[in-house]
């Protein structure tokens, strides 16, 4: 387990990154930073202040997200590259498998190329059964919209940190859960690579 570091403040205003928010689809090969790396997965769907609330909404607090990160060679200074999961708990990291497998993305993303040049990829799988369990098919619906919220996060952090990225809902599943090594339980919503503008 890796544990993160604390999300430190960014220096824009709300407003002001809400009017760079587009989607980017360059990436440059430049490093990322292991804050930022904490920063953006606190804003996916970390635990505040030891919970129970999280930065995210989520109906009836069910909290049926999963995020994940893809991280490439030498993307980030002193972390390998791999497919690592976030446990918002303990705001930290786990290994899940070694090996650089952002070219593998890019296929499963029908052949998306931008996305294997991205130092890390961050990809939120929900867990739709825990969500009917309670709600029925409309529990499908809300962890939809649950991802959303996360994604907008994610987006507006990395914004924030003076990074980029695109949102993602063009692949096919079963590749990515392939990749993964995902559960019957865990459904791939949004692939979402993220680096610096490429200009
Ligand atoms: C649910 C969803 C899925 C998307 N899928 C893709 C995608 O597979 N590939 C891509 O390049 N952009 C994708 N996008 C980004 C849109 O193309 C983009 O948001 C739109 O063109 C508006 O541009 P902007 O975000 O720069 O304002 C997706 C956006 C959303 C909300």
């Amino acid at each position: 387990m890796i544990k993160l570091r604390d999300s430190i403040e960014g220096e824009e205003s709300f407003e002001s990154l809400l009017i760079k928010r587009r989607s980017v689809r360059s990436f440059n090969p430049k490093q990322i930073t292991f804050q930022q790396l904490s920063n953006i997965l606190f804003a996916s769907y970390g635990t505040i202040n030891n919970g129970p609330h999280k930065t995210v909404p989520s109906a009836g607090a069910l909290y049926p997200l999963s995020i994940y990160v893809i991280v490439g060679k030498e993307s980030i200074d002193n972390l390998n590259n791999g497919i690592y999961r976030y446990l918002p708990i303990t705001n930290s990291i786990e290994i899940i498998k070694e090996g650089d497998v952002r070219r593998r993305i890019a296929i499963g993303c029908l052949g998306q190329a931008f996305i294997s040049k991205a130092p890390i990829i961050i990809i939120i799988a929900a867990n739709f059964e825990r969500m009917k369990y309670k709600y029925g098919n409309r529990g499908i619906r809300y962890a939809l919209i649950e991802a959303g919220h996360s994604c907008q996060n994610i987006e507006l952090a990395t914004l924030s940190l003076g990074l980029v990225s695109c949102p993602v809902g063009a692949f096919t599943d079963s590749e990515i859960v392939k990749t993964l090594g995902l559960s019957d339980y865990e459904i791939p919503v949004y692939v979402i690579p993220i680096g610096n503008e490429d200009k």
